[in-house]
Order: structure tokens, then sequence, then C-alpha cells
């Protein structure tokens, strides 16, 4: 078997082999391009043709995808793969209802779908109008959560708009007072659910909304307790609050908390939308499980796009990547990718504790398109860095009588990605400022703004219309990319001690703005502190 380190170089070596060779020449040389460096699967295809990847990069890049099988297979066996916190990692057996999973020799789907028939039964009566609050019929559901607790449900609720018919749901995360005060501002709270999201049930900023909105509801309703659920693993906390049993959806350590929305962290999704579509939410991350265990690496869309990002950040070296949705409605999907590609690549060492030899995962970021176009797409197509960019794309829209808008959408995206391939020479640009008339100096001055050099990568993901089942498909899809990427470059992808050190040190800060003395603060620190007191009056 080839040493991975050796693909690694070979393909450094590929790189700087292609010189300044252009992607548009790489159609020019290969005519079946188009349909070569693009596939399909579930009804999504998944270009990547506008790429500088070449099929001598295709071949070595998926030879380095050779570690994925094994690992692959030990997560879906129920393997203890999160080394450092001791655990299995099978947020797939939510979607699988089914199927039949063991942790060390215990099954445990009978528990999955104990779990999933409860949220079933609680989300039904709520929607019918059997469960109810003290004022009767609930019409409001707030969601409080943060991090993987709020961002899958509030991304894939704002998603699926189209399909809401349940009441109306709203996401509370930030410690900030003015997130709480400004959703429950309108709500009744005799009439409102509080959803309380917490995997641990002791994130300071989940439990201090939590407590913010018992006290707002006990203004009005007599016993707020009976208008709360708790979606936990920590049960003793959440009987603590004294929050009935049967408003209470528990969720085992093997459920990470940024790939949880498949499971109780999903309720607020399955209330709006209703049960029997949230089962097609998790029918199509199910689809996309048996693609990512059964299709070929050369044919296998997780995989491939994890190569392609691990060509473009690790081999290529840039920094960063967008997400471009274009679909208003996943407006949230590159928050929610944020969390799961940072959160689970952004790591400096190897799984064996060892530093890490070559970059871990890039910096993701992004926005809808069209909005993006008119914000940051400048730097996209003129500035120096280099940004690989993920279209997304619905081939239909929701608003048959808004068909217009819908054409318009599709023929930015498509433009976006060509123009950021072909680009405009200072030929076409001298061109273009002749026609207005410019000569000499100042015709050369002002083409030269006009250049976009091109040669920018992308990629396009298109489905043809995002439904309960297409969104689950495409979270699934990114959830196996990060993992195979993870894989590769010999990444946990499933811890995140990277977010411990900030919220321990953000407990010792909080008594020096009540005016305390804290020692072994430093004096930056500690003069901001002082400021803030100042500011606020003392
Ligand atoms: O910020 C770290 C983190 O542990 C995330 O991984 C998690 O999604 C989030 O906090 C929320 O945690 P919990 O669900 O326990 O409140």
């Amino acid at each position: 078997m080839t040493d991975q380190n050796d693909i690694w170089n070979q393909l450094i070596r590929h790189r700087e082999g292609q010189g300044d060779t252009r992607i548009e020449t790489l159609f020019a040389q290969d005519p079946a391009r188009a349909q070569g460096f693009a596939t399909s699967a579930l009804g999504m295809v998944l270009d990547w043709s506008k790429t500088t990847i070449d099929a001598g990069a295709r071949d070595l890049l998926l030879q380095l995808a050779a570690p994925v099988a094994a690992r692959r297979a030990a997560m879906f066996a129920g393997e203890r793969i999160n080394e450092t916190e001791g655990r299995a990692v099978l947020h797939t057996a939510l979607r699988s209802p089914d199927g039949r999973v063991e942790v060390d020799g215990r099954d445990i789907m009978a528990g999955v779908r104990d779990t999933l028939a409860h949220m079933r039964d609680f989300a039904t009566r709520l929607r019918d109008g059997r469960f109810t609050g003290q004022g009767g019929r609930i019409t409001d559901v707030v969601n409080i959560g943060i991090g993987g607790s709020d961002l899958g449900p509030a991304m894939a609720v704002r998603a699926l708009a189209p399909r809401h018919d349940g009441p109306r749901v709203h996401f509370v995360s930030n410690v900030d007072g003015a997130d709480i005060a400004d959703v429950l501002k309108p709500l009744d709270p005799e009439t409102t659910l509080v959803i309380v999201a917490s995997k641990t049930f002791t994130t300071i900023e989940t439990m201090t909304n939590a407590v913010t909105a018992r006290r707002w509801m006990a203004e009005k309703v007599r016993t707020p307790a009976a208008q709360f659920a708790a979606l936990s693993s920590a049960q003793g906390r959440t009987a603590q609050w004294g929050i009935d049993a049967d408003r209470v959806f528990g969720f085992e350590d093997w459920v990470g908390g940024r790939y949880s929305v498949w499971g109780p962290i999903g309720l607020s999704l399955m209330i709006a939308i209703g049960a029997d579509r949230f089962d097609e939410f998790l029918a199509g991350g199910a689809a996309m499980d048996a693609h990512f265990q059964s299709a070929p690496v050369a044919e296998n869309l997780p995989v491939l796009l994890a190569l392609i990002g691990i060509w473009h950040h690790q081999i290529c070296g840039y920094a960063t990547r967008a997400v471009l949705p274009y679909d208003n409605r996943l407006a949230r999907l590159p928050a929610y990718l944020q969390q799961l590609e940072m959160e689970s690549n952004g790591k400096r060492v190897a799984m064996d504790g060892s530093d890490l030899t070559r970059p871990s995962g890039p910096v993701v970021w992004g926005e809808p398109g069209t909005n993006g176009q008119h914000a940051f797409y400048q730097l996209i197509h003129q500035g120096t860095a280099v940004v690989p960019c993920e279209f997304i794309l619905a081939a239909k829209g929701h608003e048959p009588h808004l068909a217009h808008h819908h054409l318009l959408l599709v023929a930015n995206c498509l433009a976006q990605s060509e123009a950021l391939m072909r680009g405009r020479s200072l030929d076409q640009a001298r061109a273009l400022m002749a026609e207005k008339g410019l000569t000499g100096d100042e015709l050369e001055r002002q083409a030269r703004h006009r250049v976009f050099p091109g040669n920018r990568p992308s990629t396009t993901l298109l489905i043809s219309e995002l439904t309960p089942r297409t969104l689950g498909q495409i979270v699934a899809l990114y959830e196996h990319r990060v993992f195979a990427e993870g894989v590769i470059l010999g990444i946990n992808s499933f811890d995140q001690w990277g977010v411990e050190l900030g919220k321990e040190l953000a407990l010792q800060v909080a008594p020096l703005l009540e005016g305390k003395d804290v020692p072994g603060h430093d004096p930056s620190t500690n003069r901001l502190a002082g400021l803030v007191r100042e500011l606020r009056g003392g």
C-alpha cells in the first residue's frame, strides 16, 4: 500500500506542476469535463468541474481517501471512535430507526424508536391542540439552546418554512438579554411552550435564558414548569427543574451536539412541520448514510466533497471557503456549517496527540445569494485571496407565482460561478474602456480596475427542490464530508476541547465586573473590566 505521506507529496508536486493552467484550459483539453467532473446521487448533482482538479489530481485525491472506509465502518458499527471523550458516534442511528446498532453489545435502537415515538406523540398532541397551555392552544414555541442545540433546528425550521403548519417556532441562543427580550416581547406566556435544549443542561447561556423565560412565564402562568419541555442527556438536572418526565426527551452521549438535530434537539422542527415530514427529513439523512457507506469512492458525494476541500485548503493553500446557498431559506446554513466544520475539524493535534503536520480545517463562511453578491463578492472576484465557493442551488422554488424571481436567482448563481472561472482579461477590459471613448494612460488605468483574474474555483450542488428529504440529504452530506476530511487529516472530528477555556475564564471574569478583586487576570482584562464598570456607572 502506498504511504499516505507519499500521496500528499505527490499531490503537492502535481499542484506545482500545474503552473498557471487555467480551469478553462482543462475544459478545452477534455470536452467531457462537465460530465466527468460532476457526480450525481440521490437526485443531487455535485458539479466540481469548475475547479483546478484534473484527472491526475483526482486519482491522487481518491488514493488519499483510503483510510475513510475502515473508520466509517467503525463509526457505523458503534465503536468508540471519539477517542478523547471515549464515546461512540452514532447520530446516524437516529435517522435509521429500523436499523440495528449495538454499543458495547447493547442494542440501542429500541431506545431510539421509543424516543422518536415519544417526540411524535408530544408534537402531534401539541399541534392538534390536545396539549395546551394555561391560556389554551399553544400558539408559540421558544427553543432555548446554543451551538448544536440551536443551529440545527434553527437552520432547518427556517429552511422548511413552506412546510410549516404548526405553531410559530422561535429561537433564543445568545446570553445577551437582547435576544430573549426581543423574542418574548410579542408572545403570550399563557399560550407559549418553552423548550430548554441542552445536552448537558449546564450551559451557562442556555440556563440563564431558561431562568429568565421561567420568570417571564411565572408572571402570568400558575405552573410554568407545565409549559416547559427539556431536550437533554442530563435527566437528573431536568427533574430538578420540575419538568415532568413526559416532556423530557433524552439522548445518549453518542450523539454529539452539532450532530443532534436528528433526535430530540429537532423537536421544534417536528412541531413546526409535523412528525411525518420530520420522518422525511430523517429519511433524507438515512439515504445519504446508505450512499456514503456503499458508493465507490469516485462516486461518493461526501468523500468527494472532503477531497475537494482538501485540494483547496491543504494543497492549494486557500485559507477559507465560502458556502453560498442560492436559497434565502438556507440563510442559517452557513452558520450551521461553521459549527459543524470548524468545531469538528478546527484542531491542532492528531488523534494520537502529536502536532498536525498539515493545516486542519479551513475557515468556513457565507451568506445566501444574491445578497452576498452586493457585499463581499467584490473580494471573491478581485481580491488577492482566492476563496473557493460552494454554491447550493434548487432548480425549483416554492412560489409558483414568483417563478420569474427564481429564474433570476438561478441565473445569478450560474453567472457567478462562470464569472469566477472566466474572469475578464486586460485586453477585454481595454476594449471596454475604448468603447467608452477612453484613450492613452487613462484607458490603461481604468482598464486595470476592470480586470477579473478568473480561474477562481467553485462547486455547485444542484437539487431539484428544497424539501424535508433533500434538506436531510444535504445536512448528512456535510456531516459525512467533515468526517471524511477529519479521517484523512487524522483528526478527532467529534470533540471540541477548544471551546472550554473561554467558558472557564468567563466564570472567573464575571466577578471582576462586579468589582471584586480576582487575582490572576492580565492587565488588559483588568483594565477593560474596570472601564466597563466605569461606563456602567460603578
Ligand atoms: O460550545 C460547545 C458546545 O458543547 C457545543 O458543542 C454544543 O453544541 C453547545 O456547546 C451546547 O451544549 P449543550 O447542548 O450541552 O447546552
